[in-house]
């Protein structure tokens, strides 16, 4: 089951102290300590919130520069320079260690765009590029997603084979307001307008009936659709411009880590999307919440940004708990794979922060290049042990996750030990992807 208030923040224990084993450390102790972290301790995130609005994306060498109005052969030259700094720099001067990580070195066009106020002329380039079927990384409040066309079979088709993802996970269609979202839906329940009103344009992703004008690919063949209305400025710019919905996946490899900025997209997926748009980092920095209204209860097939107890002010009914991601079981949301919005290092997640810090040293004194993810600060620092608190807040601690997990991933790090986090229904979106992201494939 999704992890509940009986199973605590989804620590497999038995699990993490075989993989421990497995990076030739000993096992620790597990089970029976503390009470899952639940510390109350408020603390300060190292390096801040990472709100989206400066418009620059940290981590690249400049801003990957517009070369829209240059000659080709400038425009070659200015991007293979970049290509190599911004290369060098996300691998802290290794170049080896990110083809070591199987990402894609080749690097796609890159625009930078202003996240409050976006360009005209870069938009109608995000759109020139849809409507030639291609592919378009763009930044949405939650994830940067990876945009087509969602009514084009074609390029719907491109998607999954860009990100490696099986034809049967199904992608959500992104619209601007609830009329376009009617367009697609075959009936729309009053759960749906309620919802909607309420929280759309944001983070709320809602199922329904199909209607036959979307292509089968874009639910998986199945006979469902999954829509949202992004609230950031330039997913709306590009929607709105396109004058069609857009079906945008996560713009990450299946089962990897979900990218916060354009350079996480970058590393991952590389030339095999067609353009980037870089507006700094996600507001949010985790994933939609996704509701299955086809029932006669509306229930949660994916705990995200929007809170069950936020959405239960319009739908107390809501049914919250998720079913088994288990892979041989039959899912009513196909996407959930058991493992997901993995890092390249091992994932190991610990109940207490004492525990994890324990498990991080012994990795170290094994030679393993070790992360540990903490929510307060450790006993004791240890100069091998590369070191990140996190908030002991949920929404703030979303928005750390996947920019850390990618950080340490950067770093080269073998092992990412992470200290559990608390039981409780705000942390669940939480407790999930640590939970996938520890899963072994
Ligand atoms: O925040 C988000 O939702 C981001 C941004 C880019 O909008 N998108 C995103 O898409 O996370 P993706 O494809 O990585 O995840 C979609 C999730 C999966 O868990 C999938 O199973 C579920 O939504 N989903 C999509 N269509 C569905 C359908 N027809 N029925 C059930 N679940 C569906
Ligand atoms: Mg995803």
């Amino acid at each position: 089951m999704f992890a509940t208030a009986d199973t605590g923040a989804g620590v497999d224990a038995t699990g993490t102290a075989a993989r421990a084993g497995a990076l030739g450390v000993p096992a620790v102790g597990t089970a029976d300590e503390g009470d899952g972290g639940a510390s109350g301790v408020a603390i300060a995130e190292a390096g801040g919130g990472g709100g989206g609005g400066a418009g620059v994306a940290r981590g690249w060498p400049a801003h990957a520069p517009s070369t829209e109005t240059k000659p080709a052969s400038v425009r070659r030259a200015i991007l293979a320079r970049y290509r190599i700094t911004r290369r060098l720099r996300s691998t802290g001067g290794r170049m080896a260690s990110a083809k070591d990580a199987g990402y894609m070195p080749s690097m796609p066009r890159v625009l930078v765009v202003d996240p409050g106020a976006p360009d005209v002329a870069t938009i109608a380039e995000a759109v020139r590029v849809l409507r030639a079927g291609g592919l378009v990384a763009l930044p949405t409040e939650t994830v940067y997603g990876l945009g087509v066309r969602a009514l084009d079979e074609r390029a719907v088709e491109g998607v999954f084979r860009a990100k490696g993802r099986p034809s049967h996970h199904p992608l959500i269609a992104h619209v601007l307001d609830e009329e376009r979202a009617r367009d697609l839906a075959a009936s729309w329940p009053e759960q749906a307008s309620r919802l909607v009103r309420a929280f759309w344009p944001g983070p709320l992703t809602i199922v329904v009936g199909r209607a036959p004008r979307v292509p089968p690919a874009m639910a998986g063949g199945g006979d469902s659709i999954a829509i949202r209305a992004p609230s950031h400025p330039v997913a709306r710019a590009v929607i709105g411009a396109l004058g069609e919905p857009v079906a945008a996946p996560s713009a990450n490899r299946y089962q990897g880590l979900s990218p916060t900025t354009a350079q996480h997209v970058v590393k991952q997926l590389g030339d095999a999307v067609d353009l980037v748009l870089d507006a700094g980092p996600c507001d949010t920095g985790i994933e939609s919440t996704v509701i299955d209204l086809r029932g006669a209860v509306a229930r949660v097939l994916r705990h995200g940004a929007l809170d069950t107890a936020t959405l239960r002010g319009i739908l107390p009914d809501l049914e919250s708990r998720t079913e088994d991601a288990r892979e041989d079981q039959p899912r009513a949301s196909p996407g959930m794979a058991a493992r997901h919005y993995a890092p390249r290092a091992a994932l190991l997640l610990a109940r207490t922060r004492d525990e994890a810090q324990r498990l991080a040293r012994g990795l170290a004194s094994n030679g393993k290049r070790v992360g540990l993810m903490v929510r307060s600060p450790p006993a004791a620092a240890s100069a091998e042990v590369l070191v990140r608190e996190l908030p002991d807040d949920p929404a703030e601690y979303g928005r750390a996750l996947y920019r850390t997990l990618h950080d340490l991933d950067d770093l080269a790090c073998d092992a990412i030990v992470v200290q559990g986090v608390p039981s409780d229904e705000a942390w669940w979106a939480i407790a999930d992807r640590l939970r996938r992201a520890s899963e072994r494939n």
